[in-house]
């Protein structure tokens, strides 16, 4: 029987849901439960047509993953349990998510990224997206999450969900991201140590560019508190004309308009 191919798929909306949104993340394995309902129910209310879903880990995922230090590959057998961990870590995180949606009535299906996925030192290599895409054409929310993974160089790797959800837009050709983070979105500096910090509303994928080479040429670490990496992790996307809009996700109504398309303070980042 033919397949049906991607195109039949309406243009999805890869939604993150960031690790310091959806738990405490100074204490380990503790959720942020009121966050969780409120989002979900916001996410119900948007009702978008084609929906996928990315989390993080927060403090379940990275207090493990640092610990065994998965992130470096494979050096010695005393890792092993620590990729299991990790990933039971993260696959504990999303049954709460997953069961939080699905009481709103969102037909939300976990997708485990490590069964799906194999990186070449640190980088999606290899995707198998086709259960995912089938599943969305049938109007599932399939939902994934930054995890530990298969590495085809090093062992294995910690996938972050913000590549996940390049690779994601690009692959599914979707309409637009929606990251939803703890902060309003890319600062000129880190809004949490410098109350001189200014949002950026607006950013072209050439000024990111600029930022990325003058933060490089000085060496210096991310000043913007840790906001440009990830952003930086988008820039595949953004170059295939995905458009991505970052919210404070812990400020209610936030995540709604964004996924309705309303005004919001926010940084909205295209390809200009
Ligand atoms: C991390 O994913 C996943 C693991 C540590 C296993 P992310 O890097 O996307 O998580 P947050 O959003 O920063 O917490």
């Amino acid at each position: 029987m033919e397949e049906k191919t991607i195109t039949q798929v309406p243009k999805p909306i890869i939604l993150k849901l960031g690790g310091s949104v959806i738990t405490m993340k100074n204490e380990s394995f503790t959720l942020n439960k009121r966050a969780i309902t409120r989002l979900t129910k916001e996410i119900k209310r948007a009702d978008v047509n084609s929906l996928v879903i990315v989390h993080g880990g927060g403090s379940f995922g990275h207090p493990v993953a640092k610990q065994y230090k998965i992130d470096k590959g494979y050096k010695d057998s005393s890792q092993i349990i620590g990729f299991a961990k990790t990933h039971q870590a993260m696959t504990t995180l999303n049954k709460h998510v997953i069961d939080s949606l699905i009481n709103q009535n969102i037909p939300a299906v976990e997708i485990q990224p490590a069964s799906i996925i194999i990186t070449k030192s640190g980088r999606i290599h290899i995707m198998e997206e086709r259960p995912l895409t089938k599943l969305l054409e049938l109007g599932f929310t399939p939902v994934l999450y930054g995890d530990a993974v298969p590495d085809s160089n090093i062992g294995f790797a910690i996938l972050s969900g913000d590549q996940l959800v390049s690779q994601l837009a690009i692959r599914l050709n979707a309409d637009r991201i929606v990251i939803g983070v703890d902060v309003d979105g890319l600062y000129t500096a880190d809004p949490k140590t410098n109350p001189s910090a200014q949002l950026i509303q607006h950013i072209t994928l050439q000024q990111l560019k600029k930022l990325q080479n003058k933060i490089e040429k000085t060496n210096v670490t991310d000043v913007t508190g840790g906001m440009l990496g990830k952003i930086l992790e988008l820039i595949p996307a953004l170059e295939h004309g995905v458009n991505v809009r970052i919210v404070n996700a812990l400020k209610p109504d936030n995540v709604y308009r964004a996924l309705e398309g309303e005004e919001v303070v926010s940084t909205f980042i295209e390809k200009g």
